[in-house]
């Protein structure tokens, strides 16, 4: 078990936005959380990169309690995440992006770690340009390779298939499956349902802020209250 969550509940004044979640990841799975437009995912994510704290639950990576570890210490410990709005140093190059993470990270040879990252995600023939000149597509390629750069134990990647192209979006899907499959936990809030089938081992429905729905993606796509909640098809 990479992560686990326990109980996580929070509150926005009166709004549960995320209300009593428990669910776990692990290494060399990619888990998809789904569910409409202010189910709560990001405020989860939130939770998880220790950006906000919940009113109630615990994280725990590896057995350590997480829940009261800021954000850059919690990075440090191996929690990683892309955002729903890119947020990469918009003028600096592709490879400055990623070699400014590894730097920070302490990895050795950062622009050797940025060089070979980008390989990774499929931008190489990017690296010399500047952030801000990217397409979507690329800049959210660039996010994963900067997450990347910290040597993550978990990923969470919020929407990264938003404003990518079915080849970009295939590419993302291949790039998942291999970092899967390197042993990495991946957690994927993600509203192109064919990615999310496609890629994900195990998939849960936040609706309202509560777990719906758990399950292997084949079993959670019947669910009835998940098609109610959230696919809108019979
Ligand atoms: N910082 C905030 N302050 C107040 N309400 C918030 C805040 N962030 C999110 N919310 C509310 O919490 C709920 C869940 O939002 P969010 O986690 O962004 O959902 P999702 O990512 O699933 O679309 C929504 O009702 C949203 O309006
Ligand atoms: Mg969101």
């Amino acid at each position: 078990m990479a992560l686990e969550l326990k109980s996580i509940s929070v509150s926005f004044g009166g709004v549960m936005a995320v209300s009593e979640v428990s669910l776990a990841l692990e290494p060399g799975r990619v888990t998809g959380l789904i569910g409409p437009n202010g189910a709560g995912k990001t405020t989860l994510f939130n939770v998880v990169s220790g950006i906000i704290s919940p009113n109630s639950g615990r994280v725990i990576l590896d057995g350590h309690d997480l829940t009261s570890t800021p954000p850059h210490r919690r990075a440090r410990r191996g929690v990683a995440r892309t955002f729903q709005r890119l947020e990469l140093f918009g003028s600096l190059s592709v490879l400055d992006n990623v070699r400014v993470a590894a730097e920070i990270a302490g990895r050795e040879r950062p622009d050797v770690v940025a060089a070979n990252l980008l390989e990774q995600v499929g931008i190489t023939g990017r690296a010399d340009s500047v952030a801000a000149d990217l397409s979507t597509g690329s800049a959210r390629l660039v996010e994963v390779a900067r997450a990347l750069a910290i040597q993550p134990k978990v990923l969470l990647l919020d929407e990264p298939a938003s404003g990518l192209d079915e080849d970009e979006t295939l590419r993302l899907g291949r790039l998942l499956r291999g970092l899967a499959a390197d042993g990495l936990a991946v957690f994927l809030v993600e509203h192109d349902m064919e990615l999310v089938m496609d890629v994900c081992d195990v998939l849960h429905v936040l609706d309202l802020g509560r777990l719906i729905a758990s399950g292997s993606p084949d079993v959670v796509r019947r669910d009835p209250a998940v098609v109610q909640a959230y696919l809108g098809v019979a």
